[in-house]
């Protein structure tokens, strides 16, 4: 089965938890993900049909300060439900780049604007390996330091970034390889978390990468 056709006959279309400006296609006990395939290199679990504290930090923290993306071009990085770039183009910004690494986030990315009622454009590269930084104003970052191998290629990819000029903003609840000896606490939120397991609230921060 097509996987859009799959996401939208056995997902949910419910409010985002702690976000209700946003709906996504969420996963239940009776959606049979199992059935759905990926073509990623590894064997990447459904991470586009849960909610995650970091892109729900995110997500709220432009609803509560949308001048931070008003007008300009943002990077949503490891964008899983698209969240975090749905939440930044209802905040007025320019344009939104989502890159993902599994083609059912593409599709679930797609299905998740449209749900929205806004645009985003989705790319289905592993924008870390490349050399150059992404032509935009802002990378956003929601809970892309939830591995140690990953975390060892998101931050030098990111800190490049920096130094490129494109601010740089992370919204994580500490997972273990998040590098919190470069980052400044901006703000912080009580949110919901499936990342650990269940749906309990975690506090967690919105941080920016420093130089
Ligand atoms: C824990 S999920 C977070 C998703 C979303 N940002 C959120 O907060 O709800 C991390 C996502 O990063 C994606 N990812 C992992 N490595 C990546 C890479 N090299 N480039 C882009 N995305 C990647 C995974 O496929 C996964 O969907």
């Amino acid at each position: 089965m097509d996987v859009r056709t799959f996401i939208a006959e056995n997902l949910h279309l419910r409010p985002a938890p702690g976000v209700p400006e946003i709906r996504l296609y969420t996963a239940h006990p009776g959606s049979g993900l199992a059935r759905l395939r990926t073509d990623a290199p590894e064997d990447l679990p459904p991470y586009w049909a849960y909610s995650w504290a970091g892109g729900i930090l995110l997500a709220k923290h432009l609803f509560r300060d949308p001048d931070i993306v008003r007008g300009r071009r943002v990077l949503d990085l490891g964008a899983g439900s698209g969240i975090v770039g749905i939440a930044a183009r209802k905040c007025g910004a320019s344009s939104v780049i989502a890159t993902e690494i599994d083609a059912n986030a593409i599709a679930a990315i797609d299905l998740n604007a449209a749900a929205n009622n806004v645009t985003i454009e989705v790319l289905e590269t592993d924008i870390l390996s490349g050399d150059r930084a992404p032509n935009v104003d802002i990378i956003l970052a929601g809970d892309v330091f939830y591995d140690a191998e990953l975390a060892g290629r998101v931050l030098p990819f990111l800190a490049a970034c920096l130094s490129a000029g494109v601010e740089v903003l992370i919204g994580d609840p500490r997972r273990r390889s998040l590098p919190l000896a470069s980052l400044r606490l901006i703000a912080e939120y009580a949110v919901p978390d499936f990342g650990d397991g269940g749906a309990q609230s975690v506090t967690g921060g919105v941080f920016t990468l420093e130089a």
